[in-house]
Formats: structure tokens, sequence, C-alpha cells
């Protein structure tokens, strides 16, 4: 085979036919015989390793239903319908042919030069999440590659904001600088404030009720210790929700406590925040509208392809402020800020076509279908 075959547009087709029959007839049967089908072909890690290496070694093998068949076998099956936990919902199928197109077309989101209608549906999605959180004009964000990203990304602005200097070109100087979040919080909070070269004393976990939600009675003396302590506290992070029960912190009298005190506010909706779409369950947010920003995961609970967060900011200039840095072989006029090069506010340079996917629900069915999962999901639970 010569090399330009490789790139033959019409072994694509017949490849891509077959390929798609494929996972077609994969996701029927795991419907129509269930019953016969495990959810999970356990192989242990030591015998997937050696799975691996024999099948890497073996003759090359280009059939491409072949190809991904050991994928399709051993692979957890999200679409069984015994599957359960593991936190992700089960991708729409037409979310994950969006996710074909993005990456046969595979344009870098950083810049609009290379991003354009992409770059431009990270502000419309954004925008139309901050309209749901009750936000007023001016809310914006971008997407980003997981929740874990989109926090670390929130507090890097939360700090730069709230320092009271330029902590991005300065570094951290003397004080102590630190966010408060509950001891139910993601890991993802210890390790952004890590990160950010805060140390342990970065994250002050704040205590929580029987029911696993943030006591907001409890900040005002885990502050006053932290100011005790010679600590500068910028912000808190509610959970919404918990990744381990669920649970919601009443964001409410925490936003009372953040005005009160002049602190950020940020959201981890990555789980939870998928109740904005929800008429029913749209009250565990009350508060959202006073936070600064939020995350919230597509990958999660609406049913994209991992991963695409969407990171959105109350007063949307402030996202220009996280990374006050020049990167002149990408933009040339570095003063103005471009919303519409990501690059200048996201901590990725290159990233995924994800908006794609978000559009593709969006657009053929309505946000009405996140409204159906999630409320599905939820009543499950229950
Ligand atoms: C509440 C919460 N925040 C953040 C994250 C991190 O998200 P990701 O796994 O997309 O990085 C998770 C993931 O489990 C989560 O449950």
């Amino acid at each position: 085979m010569s090399f330009s075959e490789r790139y033959d547009p019409e072994e694509f087709r017949q490849n891509g036919h077959r390929l798609v029959d494929q996972l077609a007839d994969y996701l029927l049967r795991l419907r129509q015989h269930s019953d016969e089908e495990k959810v999970l072909n356990y192989r242990s890690p030591d015998d997937s390793y050696r799975l691996m290496n024999e099948l890497l070694d073996a003759p090359n093998q280009p059939d491409v239903t072949s190809l991904f068949e050991p994928f399709l076998r051993e692979t957890i099956r999200m679409h069984h319908p015994a599957y359960l936990g593991h936190q992700t919902s089960v991708v729409a199928p037409l979310a994950a042919l969006s996710e074909l197109v993005g990456s046969v077309l595979d344009p870098g989101m950083g810049v609009f030069e290379q991003g354009n209608l992409g770059v431009v549906l990270e502000r419309i999605i954004t925008e139309r999440l901050a309209a749901l959180a009750g936000w007023p004009e001016g809310a914006s964000g971008f997407l980003t590659s997981g929740g874990t990203l989109g926090n670390l990304t929130a507090l890097l602005c939360a700090r730069q904001v709230m320092a009271g200097g330029d902590v991005w070109k300065n570094g951290n100087g003397q004080q102590q600088l630190a966010f408060m979040a509950s001891e139910q919080s993601h890991y993802s909070f210890d390790r952004a404030v890590r990160s950010m070269g805060l140390g342990e004393n970065g994250l002050i976990k704040v205590p929580v009720d029987q029911h696993y939600r943030m006591k907001p009675e409890a900040l005002e003396q885990c502050l006053r210790e932290a100011q005790k302590r010679g600590t500068k506290v910028l912000g808190v992070v509610a959970s919404s929700c918990t990744t381990a029960t669920g649970s919601y912190d009443p964001i409410g009298p925490i936003a009372d406590f953040c005005e009160a005190n002049k602190l950020w506010l940020h959201v981890d909706g990555a789980h939870g925040a998928c109740v904005l779409f929800s008429k029913k369950h749209r009250h565990l947010l009350a508060g959202i509208e006073r936070a600064d920003s939020f995350i919230v995961d597509f990958h999660k609970m609406l049913m994209t392809p991992k991963l695409v967060t969407a990171l959105v900011f109350r007063n949307g200039q402030h996202s220009f402020e996280t990374f006050a840095q020049k990167a002149s072989y990408l933009w040339e006029q570095d003063e103005e800020q471009e919303w519409y090069n990501l690059g200048k506010r996201t901590y990725e340079l290159t990233k995924s076509f994800m908006s794609i996917r978000v559009y593709a629900l969006w657009k053929a069915y309505g946000p009405a279908v996140f409204e159906e999962n999630v409320d599905r999901l939820y009543s499950l639970a229950q």
C-alpha cells in the first residue's frame, strides 16, 4: 500500500460504512440480547497488558472491523441496560458521530484562524449556560478538557482577580493565599492549589452536615482562623454536587458569606450543574446566579463523549485576566482581548473540537434532550 492510499477517500468511505455497521450491531445486540451479554468481560490488568502487546506484535491487521473488535469485546459497555455507575452517562450515538466529524476536520481550537465556527460555538454555548444560570449579559466563557482543568482555570482566574496584585507576573508573594471548599469537595481543588504553589494550606476544608453538604455557618470560623494565621482567603468553592454522595452545597447562604466578605464564589457543577436544564431539579442550584464562575461537564450527565467541560464567568472580562501573557507567534495585537482567540484564556492551547459534540445534540434535539436525560437519571437514582 502506498503512503497516499492511507488518505484514500474511497477507502475511508468503505471502512466508515463497515465500522458504523459494526458499532450499530454492537449497540443493537446490547439492547436486544442483554441477558446474553455481560456489561464487562473482565480481564486482569496484567492479562490485558499481555493481550495488547500480543496484538500489537501480531501481523498488521488493516481490516477495520477486526481492528477494533477487541475493544468492543472487552471495554466496559455503557450502553448495556444493566450498566450502572462510573458517574458518566451514556453517549448519544449522534454525539459520537459528531466526534467523527470533529476528528476528520480536526481544527485546533486555540485560535480563530483554525477553529472559527467551533470557537464561536464555545462562546454561544457558554453564553446560553450563563443565561440558564440567571447571569446578566457580559457573562461568558469557553470549553476545556475536563472538570479538573476547568476547576484549576477558575481558581487561577479567581486568584489573579482577588489577590490584589499581579500574581501571574510576580508569583504568590509572602502571604499564604487560600480557597475554602467542603471536606467533600473534589480532589481537583487540592491538586489545583498545590499546582498554584499554595501548598496543602492553600485549601481550607469546611465541615459538612449529615448529608455531606457544606455547613455555611462554619465558614465564618474557618475564615477567622485563617486570618489569624495570616492567610488571605480569596474565595469559596460550592460543590454542586459532590462526587461521592451527590450532595449539593447550599449556594445561597454561601453566596451571602462571599458577598459579605468580598470573596470569589466558584461552583463546581462538573457533575450536578446539568440540572440547569431541568425544571424539576433546577432548585438544587438556587443561588448560582450570585456566583462568579461555574463549571459543568457535558461528558458526565449530558450525553457527549469525553471530554467537554464548560467554564463560565459571570463577568466574562475576568477570564481575560487569568493568563496575561504574550504569545506573539499566535496573536499580533496582544493588547486586544480578541475573545475569538481562545488560547489567550484557556490553559490549553490546542484542544479538540469539543463544541461540535454539544452543538450536534442541541441542534438536532434541542436542549430538552438534556432535561430528559437528567430527569431520567435522577429518577433512576431515587
Ligand atoms: C464534582 C467533580 N468535580 C470535578 C471533577 C473532575 O472532572 P474530570 O474527571 O472531568 O476532570 C469530578 C469528576 O469526577 C467531579 O465529580
